[in-house]
């Protein structure tokens, strides 16, 4: 298929290049490298030897689309361009509904007028908001807590409708907690500023660039008091997009899947995780609760092994030893080579 990436240079877009490459899709990157660099893209060319056509520009802005829509022909959209930094979301509602809710609203009308029916989206497990029941599978009421998760919900809601009215498909991944890197160790998550997550946090303080890591409260009520999260290796992700490529080429509608492993893994086995694979002593202290965290989150990903024949593969030890490999061997990201 021809597949146009919104997003593509960033952190799960640019793994799925190499998934989409690797299984001869054809793609074309829109990407304002807000959060982002060509670079990026350099790295995917060279490890897959692919050819990645990629234009600068705004999702939100109709006439950029509406010359990547008809040059490139695309027969399905792979849409991950957005902000995702839940902080700044709340200090930043309009910002935030704007590039996650307009742009895709802008997309989908470029998509029209070329009449591309099929998208596949970023959507994300906060859009669940307090456990009702965990697992959450897909019926679990939509109630997120950030305007993050309501710009994620409302675009769900616009995709599900054009959907409807247009025949079109719309596969709404809904991902946990995405962590590791490429093995090749050429790719991985550059955060610009500190790390809001737990992953990028660890590696950076193994690599010697933090001191210490905060554990955010170990007095929830889990077997060691510390979080429980649903981490999914960012490879096992991006398959995930190969395989919603699939399921849309031969179904119609708007469908939600949970993509994560099912296994979820607290801060205190992550922080051993990633002891072990680094060989650092990774020092932590224990901090107050951060304010809108839940005590655990865990994902029933049997739809999107039912209905698209997707699992996840690596473990933990995986996602442990792969961000090692990346943060040592880019301790600056993709910064060095950006002049
Ligand atoms: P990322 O920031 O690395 O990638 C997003 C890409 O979109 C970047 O390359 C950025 O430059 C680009 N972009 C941002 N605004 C744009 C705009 N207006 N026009 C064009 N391009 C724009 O983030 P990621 O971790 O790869 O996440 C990809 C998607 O998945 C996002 O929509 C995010 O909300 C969603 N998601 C991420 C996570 C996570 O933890 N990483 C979890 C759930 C959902
Ligand atoms: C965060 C986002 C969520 C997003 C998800 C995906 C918030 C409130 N939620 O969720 O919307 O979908 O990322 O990546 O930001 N922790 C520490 N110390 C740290 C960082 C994290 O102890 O320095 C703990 C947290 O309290 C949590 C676990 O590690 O228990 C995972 O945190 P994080 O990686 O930020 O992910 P989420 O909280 O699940």
């Amino acid at each position: 298929m021809r597949v146009l990436v919104t997003g593509g240079a960033g952190y799960i877009g640019s793994h799925t290049l190499v998934e989409l490459l690797g299984q001869a899709h054809e793609v074309c990157v829109l990407d304002n490298y807000d959060n982002s660099s060509p670079v990026v893209l350099d790295r995917v060319r060279k490890l897959t030897n692919g050819t990645v056509t990629a234009v600068e520009g705004d999702v939100r802005h109709d006439n950029t689309l509406r010359d990547v829509m008809t040059t490139f022909q695309p027969d399905a959209v792979i849409h991950f361009a957005g902000l995702k930094a839940v902080g700044d979301s709340m200090t930043n509602p309009l910002g935030y509904y704007d590039v996650n809710v307009n742009g895709t609203l802008a997309l989908l009308r470029a998509m029209d007028e070329v009449g591309c029916k099929r998208i596949i989206f970023s959507s994300s497990a906060t859009v669940y908001g307090e456990p009702v029941y965990l697992p959450y599978d897909e019926a679990h009421p939509l109630n997120p807590t950030s305007v993050y998760g309501r710009t994620k919900m409302m675009a769900e809601h616009i995709l599900a409708d054009w959907a409807q009215a247009s025949g079109g498909t719309a596969v709404l991944l809904r991902y946990f907690n995405p962590v590791g890197a490429h093995a090749s160790a050429t790719l991985g998550e550059d955060p610009a500023d500190v790390p809001n997550n737990l992953m990028p946090f660890i590696a950076q303080v193994a690599v010697g660039k933090r001191p210490y890591l905060n554990v955010f409260g170990d007095d929830y009520d889990t077997p060691d008091g510390t979080g429980l999260r649903d981490y999914i290796h960012v490879v096992d992700l991006a398959r995930a997009h190969v395989a919603a490529l699939d399921y849309a080429a031969d179904h119609s509608g708007a469908r939600a899947f949970n993509i994560g492993t099912g296994q979820p893994y607290s801060v205190q086995q992550m922080v051993a995780a990633f002891r072990t694979a680094s060989g650092q002593p990774i020092p932590v202290v224990v901090a107050s609760r951060r304010a809108g965290d839940i005590a655990a989150m865990q994902a029933d990903s049997s739809r999107a092994l039912s209905e698209m024949g997707w699992r996840a593969t690596h473990t933990l030890d995986d996602m442990a030893a792969s961000t090692w490999a990346w943060q040592s061997g880019n301790p600056n990201g993709f910064q060095s080579e950006e002049g």
